[in-house]
């Protein structure tokens, strides 16, 4: 089978493309950018194409004879970009990948969405029913994503949605390595009482739930949120980070508003400069949204089992790390 995967170079696709090409598929990336992973799967088989979802013409060009795609591509740790830059790849990218896969007669089209459409869960833990509540641009644009899946597949398309969770795993370029680096050295500043609950899903469970949505007949049409079995609170997470490094991780507690008021700031200086900020409000509120889901669904109709448990697969990520001098 012949299968397209945008943001295919990406952390979480390329281990989607791993996967496939293990299943013997021919597969196309197409991405903006080669980073970390493009001479490598070129070395495995794959078809890299650099360029953007935001090309109707290249993505109709990359989509011919493909059978099914997983959209990934998106506009998401991107900082000192103008915010139409999200609307434009997340939301017309989206509609340039479904228009294209209904011109070359595409069998399904995966749609990877957020769990972040749901904002901070008022009730958890959620599910796909919670209210739709985006708190940011990126959430927002990820939503809109879904509406134009929606419109495709009332006009016929199968299309399936998956909601991810917080992804990590080995090749990870973010917000794991900034967790890891904060608590190796034995102290973790925590801002708030770090009872939040976070939900991560190792990649390798994600890609498994990624293979489902693709095949499974049950699945169009749905959307899935793909977590793993379990949430944690913020401190249970950082305390597993630390064990996953042999260190035992002493949590100081901090309050949360001042950290949210100097994000604000930063942002407002940064903005004009066109810099990154070194904080900002996306960033720091992980320590205040609420993520914590039943992923009855996707295990009920799918047959979803995410086998790889928190322990382990933060002890795969810092083997990675550590192996490849980030930590
Ligand atoms: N990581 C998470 O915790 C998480 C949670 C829920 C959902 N998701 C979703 O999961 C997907 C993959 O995320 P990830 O964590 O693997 O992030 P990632 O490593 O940034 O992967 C996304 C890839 O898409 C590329 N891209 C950006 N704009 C593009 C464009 N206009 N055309 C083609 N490619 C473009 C990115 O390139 P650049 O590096 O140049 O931007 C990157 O290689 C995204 O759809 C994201 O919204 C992620």
């Amino acid at each position: 089978m012949r299968v397209l995967v945008t943001g295919g170079t990406g952390f979480t696709g390329s281990h989607l493309v791993r996967r496939l090409l293990d299943r013997r598929h021919d597969v196309v990336c197409l991405d903006s950018q080669p980073g970390l992973f493009a001479d490598e799967l070129r070395g495995l088989g794959a078809e890299v194409v650099i360029g953007s979802v935001t090309d109707a013409d290249l993505v109709r060009r990359s989509s011919r004879g493909v059978e099914v795609v997983h959209h990934l591509a998106a506009a998401f740790r991107q900082l000192n970009v103008p915010k139409s830059v999200y609307r434009e790849v997340n939301v017309e990218g989206t509609r340039n990948v479904l228009e294209a896969a209904r011109a070359s007669d595409v069998r399904r089209v995966v749609y990877c969405s957020t769990q972040g459409v749901h904002g901070h869960v008022m009730n958890p833990p959620g599910d796909e029913n919670s209210p739709i509540a985006p708190e940011d641009y990126y959430q927002q644009t990820k939503y809109e994503g879904e509406l134009v899946c929606a419109e495709y597949s009332d006009a016929g398309m199968d299309i399936a949605i998956v909601r991810p969770t917080a992804i990590y795993g080995p090749g990870d370029p973010g917000r794991f390595l900034l967790l890891y680096r904060m608590a190796r050295n034995g102290r973790f500043l925590m801002f708030g009482d770090g009872e939040t609950t976070y939900h991560p899903v190792y990649i390798d469970n994600l890609v498994d739930l990624f293979e489902l949505a693709a095949e499974r007949p049950e699945a169009r049409g749905r959307t899935y949120l793909g977590g793993d079995a379990e949430y944690f609170t913020l401190n249970e997470l950082v305390s597993a980070v630390g064990r996953s490094m042999g260190t035992e991780v002493k949590i100081v507690h901090l309050p949360f508003r001042p950290l949210w008021l100097a994000a604000v700031a930063c942002e407002a200086v940064c903005a004009p400069l066109r810099v990154s900020p070194p904080l900002f409000r996306r960033r720091v509120d992980w320590f205040r949204q609420v993520r914590a889901f039943r992923i009855d669904r996707a295990r009920d109709e799918l047959g979803y089992a995410p086998g790889v448990g928190l322990d382990e697969g933060l002890k795969r990520t810092f083997d990675w790390y550590r192996e490849n001098g980030y930590l």
